[in-house]
């Protein structure tokens, strides 16, 4: 009976389900908790939505699936009381930060993200204002000093360690305009480049470069999107770095079509829709705004179902008007603005779409409050 009891507390007390009781497992730990103020508080979950890869077949083709990504992932947690508790930091900053709405594009955390079925993630990177670690912005808005692109890459893989059915694409961008004196210069480029060719890195980011194969090379793996260039770098490390090159230099701002050539060699394009802000007369509605970046992602992700079905395509669906009076924040476009918008933003008028696009492949699609309406998610994944 003691002996029983004992066992049971042991079991409460060491294993639980997440983490062992080894030094490797307190490391891991220490490292997660690093990362909560950009991924969240890890929490092991299974279900469909956590591990609905397993329902498509190792051969299928990347380029084939459909895939729901969030734009901007690091600001969920961005309010004004994040950036008062991080003021410090945001003095060495620009000296006018407009207000947090601006820059605030989700409302859940990674980890909520990956148990939802999120697959792709948009991460926007700089140096910390002392060049020491790769921290995430979005603009001047600094997200976290704690968290790190190291710490959080942990929580990607303690995630496919417990989900290896699954795949992630990773977007990587410098963000310019962040602290006063930033620069993407030699030596964040190296910094970044150690990270993502580490030891560990070479174990969970697919090694294959400029090409995407099939779900099952890819599962329990991230597919590395580099919308970064090394060009402070000697030409070696860009060849030794995996993943698909979206250089910043061909990436047109504003586009609603975007024409890419990722591999010159073998001719593989990608049909980008990164139309970010809709450009309807100054002084215009939020219903007209969303209006037109609903037209936008809409007509780009017919193009998907219809041409092109051996190449990329990948539809941002997020946007924003701050510069219209009044602002439009990202969260009015993707979610609407109460009663001024009847029809909602564009999240709200993509279900229904949606709903006439199923058996097609669509492609990637990122999302800005992916979670509104709750039914959004679960009609890209039935497609
Ligand atoms: C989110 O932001 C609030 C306010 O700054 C903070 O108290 C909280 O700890 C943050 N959450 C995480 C997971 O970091
Ligand atoms: C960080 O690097 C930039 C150049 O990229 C430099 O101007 C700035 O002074 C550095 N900041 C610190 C705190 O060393
Ligand atoms: C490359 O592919 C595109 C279609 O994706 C095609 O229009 C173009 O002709 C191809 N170019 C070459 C050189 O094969
Ligand atoms: C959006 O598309 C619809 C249907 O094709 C069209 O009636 C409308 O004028 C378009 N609106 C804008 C703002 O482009
Ligand atoms: C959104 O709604 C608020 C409150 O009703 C209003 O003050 C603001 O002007 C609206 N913004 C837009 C872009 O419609």
């Amino acid at each position: 009976m003691l002996a029983s009891l004992l066992s049971l507390a042991m079991v409460a007390t060491w294993a639980s389900p997440v983490f062992s009781s080894s030094l490797e497992s307190f490391a891991l730990k220490k490292v997660l908790a690093d990362a909560t103020p950009i991924f969240g508080n890890y929490v092991k979950e299974t279900g469909s939505k956590a591990e609905w890869m397993k329902n498509y077949k190792d051969d299928t083709q990347l380029i084939h699936m459909n895939i729901p990504g969030t734009h901007d992932s690091a600001t969920w947690n961005y309010s004004q009381a994040t950036r008062t508790s991080l003021l410090g930091i945001t003095d060495l900053n620009q000296v006018t930060v407009p207000v947090p709405e601006t820059f605030r594009c989700q409302e859940l955390s990674w980890i909520d993200m990956l148990n939802r079925g999120i697959r792709a993630f948009d991460l926007r990177y700089a140096f910390d204002p002392t060049n020491t670690t790769i921290i995430f912005y979005h603009s001047e808005a600094l997200l976290s000093e704690i968290a790190t692109l190291d710490d959080v890459l942990f929580g990607f893989y303690k995630w496919l360690d417990d989900h290896p059915s699954e795949t992630l694409f990773l977007s990587l961008q410098y963000e310019g305009s962040t602290a006063k004196y930033a620069s993407n210069d030699a030596s964040i480029q190296l910094k970044l480049f150690n990270t993502l060719t580490s030891p560990v890195a070479q174990k969970y980011f697919v090694q294959k470069k400029n090409e995407l194969g099939t779900l099952g090379e890819a599962r329990g793996k991230i597919t590395l999107m580099r919308r970064f260039d090394l060009d402070q770098l000697a030409d070696s490390y860009t060849a030794a770095m995996p993943g698909l090159h979206f250089s910043p230099s061909l990436w047109t701002d504003n586009d609603p079509n975007i024409v890419l050539t990722y591999n010159e060699e073998k001719n593989l394009t990608a049909y980008i829709e990164d139309y970010y802000e809709p450009t309807p007369p100054a002084g215009s509605t939020a219903t007209e705004n969303i209006q037109w970046k609903y037209n936008a992602t809409s007509s780009h992700i017919v193009k998907a179902t219809i041409e092109h079905p051996d190449s990329l395509f990948w539809t941002w669906a997020s946007s924003e008007n701050t510069d219209n009076v009044p602002p439009v924040w990202p969260k009015i476009m993707a979610v609407g603005n109460g009663t001024l918008t009847p029809q909602g933003g564009v999240n709200q008028r993509l279900v229904p779409f949606l709903k006439e696009q199923k058996g097609k492949r669509i492609g990637i699609v990122m999302f800005d409050y992916f979670d509104v309406p709750s039914d959004l998610i679960d009609e890209f994944l039935s497609l």
